[in-house]
């Protein structure tokens, strides 16, 4: 194990590190669970706050890489599970500063290598821009979640990514994702940054934001992208373009948001995109006061927008709804003229640690996230768009089988309270996968203290049926200082609890996303 943490005496890193903290779980953004009241501003979590029992993100921070060969194993790893999952996290390089939220931590990239029976276990922290430069200072140099104007003068011109978001892979590469900047490129085997602002050769311009959530076509194997923001600080623009296996890019187009806001995900099917545009705006006048990015403008509506996929972007349209907000896919897909988009939706503020513009406290039960299918005509009038609610879990990080990422799919996946415990603060950590076809889910429960991330979808082999296959998450143990397990279960019968569970000797790396990486999808 390698740890840093001498560059700071100890105390004072966890003293200003510690707000932003915490065993949470954006699920969390859940925090009825647990948070009977506001969290006062800008304690992420409360010191002495019990880490809640849930499924999503995890947020405590780690600021060691680790590797660990050979993890204990108990159970039998599948004779047919080979490849890599792979995830980052915000686990901030300095102490966070007043004001500022976990969102703004550097991202550690970790990975579960798993080949012939065993595993092995690497983290390392994306050497950013900003890493290398905050490093060499021995402080934070960008001390505000993407408020350039707080800058230190020595940055000018660096990438501002923490690369903490997302992970895909791409070439023999691990792209760690921001959304305000170009992906930070990783090697796959080893995790070392071999290209912190990675253009894809050019294709793209080196300050072209990239979104956390592309899609990988199902047809092509092409990346779908997006970058907001995308002509400059602040811009309406939003470029969305295309790059296939090679890394070419093969489309492009932009079109205009109604407003600049929070446009985390999209969706994409065979022919169209679309994007949901939510009130978590610009607030300028925040970033003058020192502020982050973003506000909750409770004035604001929703807009549903969706165009020709290989269009010139001329053809979006934007077709109004109530003031809500949604930030991850689970699957989209057209069929007979019309459009689906399955998002998490909440009914306010989805993240209670972002202020409210109006200044009202954080509502968190206005910030429990919910499955919904979203829906258009492509050729008719939409006066509104449809919105239905699909299951009753709570659930802000879908997944589904990535194969079907952008055709008709069936199955889902998630980590989520147990919806059958009728008290959030007892309801254990469940993984799901939803049926959409029946309308039905199957669970299973983690037990009592312990916090799920996130999961991730591997099949069998690469020609599996959809959702055959492996359903994989790290658990954090609650009273074991967050000491972590890597759990496998069979996707498809997922109540029979773990085929294997990994065992870390420490806690896992924070994580949002992680992605899975078939072993045929490795270099020869
Ligand atoms: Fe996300």
């Amino acid at each position: 194990m390698k740890n840093d943490e001498n560059r700071l005496d100890r105390r004072s890193f966890l003293g200003g590190a510690i707000g932003a903290a915490g065993a949470f779980s954006a699920a969390t953004m859940l925090p009825p669970l647990v948070h009977a009241q506001p969290i006062p501003r800008p304690a992420w979590m409360p010191l002495d706050h019990p880490a809640p029992a849930s499924g999503g993100t995890t947020f405590k921070p780690l600021r060691a890489e680790v590797e660990v060969r050979d993890c204990v194993v108990e159970g039998k790893i599948p004779d047919d599970l080979n490849g890599g999952f792979y995830a980052t996290g915000p686990d901030p390089q300095y102490p966070l500063a007043k004001g500022n939220i976990i969102f703004d931590g550097e991202g550690h990239v970790r990975m579960f290598r798993i080949k012939n029976g065993r595993v092995d276990y690497r983290t390392r922290y994306a050497r950013t821009e900003r890493y290398v430069a905050q490093d060499k200072a021995r402080r934070s140099l960008m001390p505000m979640y993407r408020n350039p104007s707080m800058d230190d003068p020595s940055v000018k011109g660096l990438s501002r990514s923490t690369a903490n978001t997302h992970v895909i892979n791409h070439k023999n590469l691990i792209l760690a994702l921001k959304e305000d900047s170009p992906p930070c490129a990783l090697d796959l085997n080893t995790l070392e940054t071999v290209d912190p602002v990675y253009t894809f050769d050019g294709e793209l311009p080196r300050d072209r934001p990239f979104t956390a959530h592309p899609k990988v076509c199902s047809v092509t194997g092409n990346i779908v992208a997006f970058g907001y923001e995308a002509e400059g600080f602040g811009s309406d623009v939003v470029a969305v373009f295309e790059i296939d296996k090679q890394g070419k890019k093969v489309w492009e187009a932009k079109i205009r948001v109604p407003y600049v806001g929070l446009l985390h995900d999209f969706a994409v099917t065979e022919n169209h995109i679309m994007f949901f545009v939510i009130p978590l705006a610009i607030d300028h006048e925040q970033m003058k006061r020192g502020g982050i990015h973003w506000s909750w403008d409770p004035t604001k509506k929703t807009y549903l927008g969706y165009m020709r996929r290989y269009g010139d972007g001329k053809d979006i349209k934007w077709v109004e709804g109530p003031t809500r907000s949604g930030t991850h896919t689970m699957g989209a897909f057209e069929d007979k003229g019309k459009l689906y988009f399955d998002t998490e939706i909440t009914a306010g503020n989805p993240f209670p640690f972002m202020p409210n513009r109006d200044g009202s406290p954080p509502d968190y039960e206005a910030a429990t996230s919910y499955i919904h299918r979203l829906s258009l005509n492509v050729n008719g009038r939409n006066k509104s768009y449809g919105f239905e609610k699909m299951y009753p879990l709570i659930a802000p990080l879908p997944r589904q089988d990535d194969r079907y990422n952008t055709m008709p799919y069936r199955y889902g996946f998630m980590a989520c309270p147990d919806p059958n415990e009728p008290d959030r603060r007892k309801a254990g950590a469940c993984y799901a996968r939803v049926d959409n076809q029946t309308r039905t889910f199957e669970l299973w429960n983690a037990g009592p203290n312990v916090a799920l991330a996130e999961p991730v979808f591997a099949p069998k082999h690469p020609k599996a049926r959809e959702g055959e296959g492996y359903l994989m998450g790290v658990a954090y143990h609650i009273n074991e200082n967050m000491r972590s397990d890597l759990v496998i279960l069979d996707a498809e019968h997922l109540k029979d609890g773990p085929i294997a569970i990994v065992k870390l000797p420490v806690q896992a790396s924070p994580q949002v996303h992680g992605w899975w990486v078939r072993e045929d999808q490795y270099p020869a």
